[in-house]
C-alpha cells in the first residue's frame, strides 16, 4: 500500500520538502502502525521542513512533531487495531518519521491512548502547541502560581501556544495579558478570554535589572530582550515559563529577580517530557485544562498538499491560532 507523506530532504542546495508516495517499510521502525487522521502545523515543523531552522537530526525524514489517528497494526499488546491514539514529541518529526503523512510507525512507548474528553480532531487542534501551553501552566501551578499573585503575561499571544495558554488561563480563573505584535488579533485574543491585549511597545517595560513589580508570571514564546525585560517586572515568587524563541534564542538577564524576589524561571520542553507526566497533561487537556474556544483557535484545516505555502506563511507571521492538517486528504 502506498500513502502520501511530506518528506524532507537535504541536498547540496539545502533543505527542502515535497509530497512523496511511500510504503510502510520505508518508515522509521516501531511496533505500532497508525493511520494518521490529523496533525498540525507547528512553528518547529515549519522551521524543519523549510530548513529555516536546524531541527532534523537525519534525512530524508517525514515532517510533523505530532499526530492523532487509529491503530492499524500493533505487535505490542498495549495497543490493538482500531484504538484511537496520539503521539507528540519524543523525537517524532525530528529523528523519527513524523505525523505529516497518511501513515506513521512508532515505538509503542510513545503512544498515548486518546484521552477521554477529546476527539481525534480536537487533540490535534491542541497538538504540541496545546500540550506545551498546558505543561507550562501545570509547572507554574506546581510551583505555587495562583490567580491572586497577579496577571500572567503571554507573549507571542496570537500563535498556537499563546492562544491556547490564554484560553486555559482564563478558564482556570487567572487574569491573562496577551502581548501580540498584531493589532488585528485584538478581538480574537479578547474572545479567547484575555483581560488585556497590547503590543510589546504598549507594555512599556523598563530595562533595569530589577523593575517595578507588575505581573504575577509570564508564559513566553518569543525569548530575547522582551523576555529579559519581563522577568524584571515579575512579582514576589512568580514563575516565568520559558517556551519559545520566535524572536530570539538569547536571554540576557541578571540574577536579581531570582535572588531578591524568588522568581522562578521554568524550562518547558515538550519533546523530552517524561511519559507519566505527558500522559497526565493529556488527561488534563481532556478535562479541566480543555480550552473553551477550540473552534475559534482552529483557524484553518488544510490538506497535506497545502503544507508548503502554510509553512512559509506561518514563519512570516501571517497566520494565527492553530492550523489543523487532515492527513487523509
Ligand atoms: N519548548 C517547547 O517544547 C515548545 C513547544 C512548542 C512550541 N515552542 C516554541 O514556542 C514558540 C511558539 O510556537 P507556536 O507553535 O505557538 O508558533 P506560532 O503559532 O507560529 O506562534 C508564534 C507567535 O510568536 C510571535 N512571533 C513570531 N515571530 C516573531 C518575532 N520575530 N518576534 C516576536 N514575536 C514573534 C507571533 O505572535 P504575535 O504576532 O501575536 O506577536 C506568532 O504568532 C516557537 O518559538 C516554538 O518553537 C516550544
Amino acid at each position: 500500500m502506498k500513502f502520501q507523506a511530506c518528506r524532507v530532504h537535504k541536498t547540496e542546495q539545502g533543505v527542502s520538502h515535497r509530497l512523496e508516495q511511500l510504503t510502510i517499510d520505508q518508515l522509521s521502525p516501531g511496533e505500532v502502525v497508525i493511520r494518521v487522521h490529523y496533525s498540525g502545523v507547528n512553528y518547529k515543523d515549519a522551521l524543519a521542513a523549510t530548513g529555516r531552522g536546524s531541527i532534523l537530526k537525519q534525512f530524508p525524514l517525514n515532517a510533523g512533531i505530532d499526530l492523532a489517528g487509529v491503530v492499524e497494526t500493533s505487535s505490542d499488546p498495549r495497543f490493538k487495531p482500531g484504538d484511537s491514539v496520539l503521539v507528540n514529541g519524543c523525537g517524532l518529526g525530528e529523528s523519527h518519521d513524523g505525523g505529516l503523512a497518511a501513515m506513521a510507525r512508532v515505538p509503542a512507548d510513545w503512544v498515548i491512548a486518546l484521552p477521554e474528553g477529546l476527539s481525534l480532531k480536537e487533540s490535534m487542534i491542541l497538538g504540541t502547541a496545546g500540550f506545551t501551553a498546558a505543561l507550562a501552566i501545570y509547572r507554574m501551578m506546581q510551583n505555587g502560581q495562583t490567580a491572586d499573585k497577579g496577571s500572567i503575561v503571554v507573549t507571542g499571544a496570537s500563535g498556537g501556544v499563546g492562544s491556547i495558554a490564554i484560553d486555559i488561563l482564563a478558564s482556570l480563573g487567572f487574569e491573562a495579558i496577551a502581548v501580540s505584535g498584531r493589532e488585528a488579533c485584538l478581538d480574537y485574543l479578547t474572545r479567547l478570554g484575555a483581560n488585556q491585549v497590547c503590543t510589546p511597545e504598549a507594555l512599556t517595560l523598563g530595562h533595569r535589572p530589577l523593575e517595578k513589580s507588575r505581573f504575577g508570571g509570564v508564559i513566553d514564546n518569543v525569548g530575547g530582550t522582551q523576555l529579559a525585560n519581563l522577568i524584571a517586572h515579575v512579582n514576589l515568587w512568580g514563575n516565568v515559563a520559558c517556551i519559545g524563541l520566535a524572536d530570539s534564542h538569547k536571554l540576557d538577564t541578571t540574577v536579581f529577580p531570582m535572588i531578591l524576589r524568588g522568581v522562578s524561571l521554568l524550562g518547558v520542553s515538550s519533546t523530552n517530557c517524561p511519559m507519566p507526566l505527558r500522559q497526565a497533561i493529556w488527561q488534563r487537556l481532556g478535562a479541566d485544562f480543555k480550552p473553551r474556544h477550540l473552534s475559534l483557535i482552529n483557524t484553518e484545516e488544510i490538506a497535506l498538499s497545502n503544507l508548503s505555502e502554510t509553512f512559509d506563511a506561518l514563519l512570516d507571521r501571517k497566520k494565527h491560532g492553530r492550523i489543523l492538517v487532515n492527513c487523509q486528504q
